[in-house]
């Protein structure tokens, strides 16, 4: 679209781990999942159903493949008509312009071209002592193709894979443990939303054990037997591995042009996405900074727009993180113990419980907190966990990210009855000023 000749590598399907192993796949199956869990209850929302909803998990699945199927050949089509060429094949950096593809046969095909952009991703990682077999120690890639969901699985890791799998497996019936080593649920998120994600796992029995090691995965009567640290043991059909993700990086050829790597084997790039090759560029998970596709996105421009002689930066203020757990978690900005490192804060919160639109969907749990500087009133931070989350941070990312203040978000006049009302409700407890909140008592 901007003039350049384009030719991309592959040697999967199109589309890479967003497309056809992460975002889409994960949540089609979660739309599913919550579909089933609407089903079961029908009554509350005034329905009688004949008998109790029953889901099929291979129809789930072939519901999910038609999506990504589609997707993949609509990326086929589009490089069709922008005239990217698609090489299929490995591609290997074989020198400082040129890239050599090696396909299935072994056939080679060099492709010389005046910048290179690495865009390799990541993939789960394993956990050293546990080497995941795909049989009874799982990664998230395995779970996207299971023939059938077991009757119990033990997760290790309440990041963002673990928790949105514990919370889509609840939903389906499967028996859920989850341990993490650290303090809380989502360590990387505010401790408020952790919180509160926490208490719906609860409620839909899922165990969770914080501040948790396991210490051995042995055979047992139901599949393993996971011995936690503190020599509590938990029976399980099978195990998910999601503690992360490794780099692409090996045998890319990355040593001989001489483009170095960190420590953990992602490829430092500046804010230009320039490596330390000025004409070899490195965006997304590869590099190690931020792993969200949409990231990857704007990384992708900036190396196009820089390898055509642009000068343009990375600029992720406002970035929103979006979690699709049940309910939702979705943040933009700094946390509480950020901001307090930093500022003098005011903090508003409103509760889903207080709102019509949420009531009227049977969506009652969760809360926004609004986090501003008291000295400039500038909006710092917005955390939220409850439904739609993912869809309705999108008002508040642009309000960070145009630094607005709390009292600007706060006089616009949103929708009635809408989701995002509760933003706007949080913004104006930071002056004291919601109306639909008894009065604090001083
Ligand atoms: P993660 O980094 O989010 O979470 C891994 C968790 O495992 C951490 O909380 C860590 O403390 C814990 N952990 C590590 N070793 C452990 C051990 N031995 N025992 C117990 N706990 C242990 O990584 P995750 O969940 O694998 O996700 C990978 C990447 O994919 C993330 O960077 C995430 O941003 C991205 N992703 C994003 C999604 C989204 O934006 N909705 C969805 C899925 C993945």
């Amino acid at each position: 679209m901007k003039g350049a000749k384009a030719a991309v590598a592959e040697f999967d399907r199109l589309g890479g781990v967003c497309l056809n192993r992460g975002c889409i796949p994960s949540k089609a199956l979660i739309a599913s999942s919550t579909q089933y869990q609407k089903m079961k209850e029908a009554e509350s929302f005034g329905i009688k159903l004949s008998s109790a909803p029953v889901y099929d998990w291979p129809a789930m699945r072939a519901r999910k493949d038609k999506i990504v199927g589609g997707l993949v050949s609509g990326i086929g089509q589009l490089f069709k008509s922008h005239g990217v060429a698609h090489y299929t094949g490995f591609g290997r950096i074989s020198g400082k312009k040129e890239v050599t593809v090696t396909d299935e046969n072994r056939k080679e095909t060099k492709l010389e071209a005046d910048n290179i952009i690495i865009a390799t991703g990541s993939r789960a990682a394993n956990l050293g002592p546990f080497p995941v077999d795909g049989i009874r120690i799982l990664n998230s890639d395995h779970l996207l193709a299971l023939d059938h969901l077991p009757k119990s699985m033990f997760i290790i890791g309440a990041g963002v894979i673990g928790c949105e799998w514990a919370c889509m497996l609840a939903l389906l019936d499967v028996e859920v443990t989850m341990v993490e080593m650290l303090e809380r649920v989502l360590p990387m998120e505010d401790a408020n939303n952790s919180k509160l994600l926490e208490r719906e796992l609860k409620k839909m029995n899922v165990q969770v054990l914080t501040n948790t090691k396991v210490e051995a995965l042995e055979p047992g009567p139901q599949g393993i037997k996971a011995k936690l640290a503190g020599g509590k043991i938990v029976d399980a059909n099978q195990v998910l591995v999601a503690v992360g993700r490794s780099y692409n990086t090996e045998d890319i050829g990355l040593s001989e042009v001489k483009v170095e790597t960190n420590k953990n084997g992602s490829i430092p790039a500046g804010a230009d996405m320039r490596t330390n090759d000025k004409n070899i560029f490195a965006i997304g998970d590869v590099r190690g900074e931020i792993l969200l596709a949409y990231t990857a996105v704007h990384d992708g421009a900036v190396a196009v727009d820089n390898a055509l002689g642009a000068k343009v930066r990375k600029d992720y203020t406002g970035v929103p993180s979006v979690i699709f757990t049940h309910p939702e978690v979705a943040s933009v900005g700094l946390t509480q113990k950020e901001a307090e490192e930093k500022y003098k804060i005011a903090t508003g919160k409103f509760p889903f419980r207080n709102l019509g639109k949420a009531l009227g969907e049977n969506e009652p749990a969760g809360e926004v907190l609004v986090i501003a500087d008291k000295k400039t009133d500038k909006l710092l931070g917005v955390h939220i966990c409850g439904a739609h989350a993912t869809d309705i941070i999108h008002v508040a990312a642009l309000a960070i990210n145009r630094g607005l203040t709390a009292k600007e978000l706060g006089s616009l006049i949103f929708g009635h009855p809408v989701m995002s009302e509760a933003i706007m409700e949080a913004v104006h407890d930071v002056h004291g000023t919601c109306a639909h909140l008894t009065k604090k008592k001083v």
